[in-house]
This record gives structure tokens, C-alpha cells and sequence, in this order.
């Protein structure tokens, strides 16, 4: 199965900055098949870099979307705005969940703006230090990921990707133990599965945010059910991003050796 690579860049580098940095990419990333390399600049640079990437070597996502197609809604941009210029969106990044309080009801119908436009919504799951610390993992995941995917169709699930990411992980160096990130992506196929089936479960990508870096991430990657990754602040380092996709190579290389 194909690994992702995802780096959110969240509100850094402006548009001239994302540029130059993107294009420093460009040098280090080959095209590779197996490994999905993702970007997410911010709005603003997304239409200069939809025109100068390869289109084959990096795929672009936007950080976020209203989920009205048009209308007044001062200051937001739509799923439909997106088209063209993004093929990947993030949704209830624990960032709008937390600091914009978007809510499960805001977030699948995110979820379905996406897909009503095209757009592969990356769903992001997760729970809090404190829910950790109350052995609510379970319950987090269980009403993120149904609160996000309600109301979305079977035929959708294969342009859905789910991304866990611990909030208490986010920028912190700290990482959950690979035991317990298996069983946090095992639980969100188990619901995946009660929604969806087994059969959709079993092909849903579901990515690990939270801390990974060029030392970590081969060991996260192989964690029976990891995907991919997703990743803010080592993204934003060239040789660490770069490194990452290489790793992701080799292992997607590996799996396919092993048949
Ligand atoms: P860090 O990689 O900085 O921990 O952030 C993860 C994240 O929020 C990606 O969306």
C-alpha cells in the first residue's frame, strides 16, 4: 500500500518564502511511486505553487475550508474556491478544534463539502493530554471519527483519509508509545469498520501526527496500520522532510519486496 507524507506548514512562510522553500523540495524529492508527498502552505500560496510544482513529485492540501459553497461568509474560503488548486484538504485539525472551536457537526460538513468538490478531506482524530491521562482515548476516537464521517457515503470512503494525532503530542517532542499508537489507529478501523464495513476499514489511510521527525519516523511508519504521516514541525526543515519521504520510499519498497 502507498505511504503518505504529509507536511502541514501551518500559519509559517509567506508566499514568497513557500516558494523558495518548496522549491528547495523539489531538488531532494524524486518522483516517487508508492510515496504520496503532500504540502499544506497556507491559502495564499497555494495558487503560486499549484502553477510552479510538479504535480508528480508533491501533491498540494489546504489547511482548512468553509464548508458553504459561496456566499456571505466574510473572510472564509470555500471547498469550491479550492478546486483546482488543492486536491487534499485537512479537516478538524485539533488546532481549529481546539482554538476555533469547530465542532463534529462543523467538521462533517467540512467532510462532505470536500467531497462534494472533489477534494480528499484528511480528517483529523485525536485526543487531549487530559482525556489521555482519563483513559478517554477510545471515546475520542470513537466520536471524532463518527462525528466526521456521519453522513458520508460508502462510495466516499476510498477519498477519505483519516490522520491521528494526539493533541498532547502536537509540537511537544513527545510521541505516544508504538503500542499505543497501534491500537489507537486499530480502534479507528474498528470504527471505520462498524460504519463502513470491514472491507473499507481495511483500506482506509490512517496517518500518525504528532512529534514525528527524521529520527522517529521510520519506527512510527512501521507500526502495524500507519499509513503515513503527518507532520508540522519538521516539515519545515528541508533535509528532515526530505529525509522522511526517503524513508517512506524505502519501507513502501521493502513491503512490496516482501510481496
Ligand atoms: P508537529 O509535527 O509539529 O508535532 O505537528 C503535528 C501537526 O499538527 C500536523 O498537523
Amino acid at each position: 500500500m502507498k505511504k503518505f507524507v504529509i507536511g502541514n506548514w501551518k500559519m509559517n512562510l509567506n508566499v514568497h518564502e513557500a516558494s523558495l522553500f518548496a522549491a528547495k523540495l523539489a531538488q531532494d524529492i524524486p518522483i516517487r511511486r508508492g510515496v504520496e508527498t503532500i504540502i499544506c502552505p497556507s491559502f495564499l500560496a497555494l495558487e503560486p505553487l499549484s502553477l510552479q510544482i510538479d504535480h508528480r513529485q508533491m501533491k498540494l492540501c489546504a489547511q482548512n475550508c468553509y464548508w458553504r459553497d459561496s456566499g456571505a461568509f466574510t473572510g472564509e474560503i470555500s471547498a469550491t474556491q479550492l478546486r483546482g488548486l488543492a486536491q487534499y484538504v485537512l479537516v478538524g485539525h485539533s488546532e481549529r478544534r481546539n482554538i476555533f472551536d469547530e465542532d463534529d457537526r462543523e467538521i462533517r460538513f467540512k467532510v462532505q463539502a470536500a467531497l462534494r468538490n472533489g477534494l480528499t478531506p484528511i480528517l483529523c482524530v485525536g485526543e487531549t493530554e487530559f482525556e489521555y491521562n482519563e483513559g478517554d482515548t477510545p471515546h475520542v476516537l470513537n466520536d471524532h471519527v463518527a462525528g466526521g464521517l456521519l453522513n458520508v457515503g460508502s462510495d466516499q470512503m476510498d477519498d477519505v483519509i483519516i490522520a491521528y494525532e494526539p493533541v498532547w503530542a502536537i509540537g511537544s517532542g513527545k510521541t505516544p508509545k508504538l503500542e499505543e499508537i497501534e491500537k489507537a489507529i486499530e480502534l479507528i478501523r474498528t470504527q471505520v469498520a462498524h460504519m463502513f464495513g470491514k472491507s473499507i476499514a481495511k483500506n482506509v489511510p490512517i496517518l500518525y501526527g504528532g512529534s514525528v521527525n527524521l529520527t522517529n519516523a521510520r519506527a512510527i511508519l512501521s507500526v502495524k496500520g500507519v499509513d503515513g504521516l503527518l507532520i508540522a514541525t519538521a516539515s519545515l526543515i528541508a533535509p528532515e522532510f526530505v529525509g522522511i519521504v526517503e524513508i517512506a520510499s524505502e519501507l513502501v519498497k521493502k513491503e512490496g519486496e516482501k510481496g
